[in-house]
């Protein structure tokens, strides 16, 4: 089968296309990952012609020999719908997961992104602590995420507890709560590390001033997340903005607490503080 005719592709690259329709993307901000299974990188193998090995910045044995399909660096999610070989590709890992090769796309001089040590690292993670579950790792610009965190203290309790305090859906949907990363320079090891700890107990990781990033087992259930925990921002930026940031009434640590028990959750209780 030829690549861009396989589902996981077409999943990637409308996943893609919904990011850039959110205004998530603008220029190249962003990136996608997604581990590809074996049996899908079977199905386009006649396809396949692998390149030169080059360094991924950093180890990842537990992912040795996977394949990936990962965006380009410097390249826009506008054009992944428009220019697919140019704008990802599918690469490979060697055995140490410290070497890459393209096998397929990211035509006329591509080279994956930039935070491929992010990926690479938020993936080894996930596929040990979900047993191999987890295949999307999803990073954009999402414009009220960001603004929160000039106005939020930078703390996984406080932008937990005020997402989830925005819609009764967001503890469901996300009941382990949301990492912060303070500003750190973009596009090295560094920032990997401290966002794959993060990943080691949350879905979601924001990056100070710059964006975020999401786990998920497939393209819906990581847009979704990232959807809803934007969403939230939005509306907890439009409370702020029309309040100062006192509000009138919210959802209580104890209705949390109730909601945890008819659904089945397990909330932590270090989101449930009691505030002054
Ligand atoms: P790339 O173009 O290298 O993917 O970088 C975009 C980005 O968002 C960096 O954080
Ligand atoms: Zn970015």
């Amino acid at each position: 089968m030829k690549v861009l005719d396989a589902e996981f592709v077409k999943g990637f690259i409308q996943m893609a296309e919904d990011g850039w329709q959110k205004g998530w993307h603008e220029r190249n901000g962003g990136n996608l990952s997604y581990r590809i299974r074996p049996e899908e990188i079977e199905s386009v193998k006649e396809e396949l012609v692998p390149g030169e090995w080059i360094s991924t910045k950093t180890e990842v044995p537990l992912l040795g020999g996977e394949y990936f399909l990962i965006t380009g660096t410097g390249r826009y999610f506008q054009n992944v719908i428009r220019k697919p070989a140019e704008s990802f590709g599918i690469i490979e890992l060697d055995e140490a997961g410290a070497n890459y090769r393209i096998c397929w796309g990211l035509e006329n001089g591509g080279r994956p992104t930039s935070e491929i040590p992010t990926h690479l690292m938020n993936h080894e993670v996930k596929f040990r602590v979900t047993g191999g579950a987890h295949r999307v790792i999803y990073h954009c610009h999402p414009v009220n995420t960001i603004a929160l965190t000039f106005v939020l203290p930078l703390t996984d309790e406080a932008f937990t507890r005020e997402i989830w305090e925005m819609m009764t859906e967001c503890p469901v949907i996300f009941p382990t709560g949301i990492g912060v990363v303070p500003w750190m320079v973009p596009g090295g090891r560094a920032i990997g590390v401290e966002t794959s700890k993060l990943m080691e107990q949350y879905d979601a990781a924001i990056w100070a001033h710059h964006g975020m990033f999401c786990s998920g087992p497939d393209f819906d259930t990581t847009f979704g997340l990232m959807h809803t925990v934007e969403k939230a921002a939005e509306t907890l930026v439009k409370v702020i903005s029309m309040t100062g940031g006192k509000k009138r009434q919210t959802i209580t640590p104890q209705d949390f607490r109730d909601l945890a028990v008819d659904f089945n959750l397990t909330l932590p209780e270090k989101f449930l503080f009691e505030k002054e």
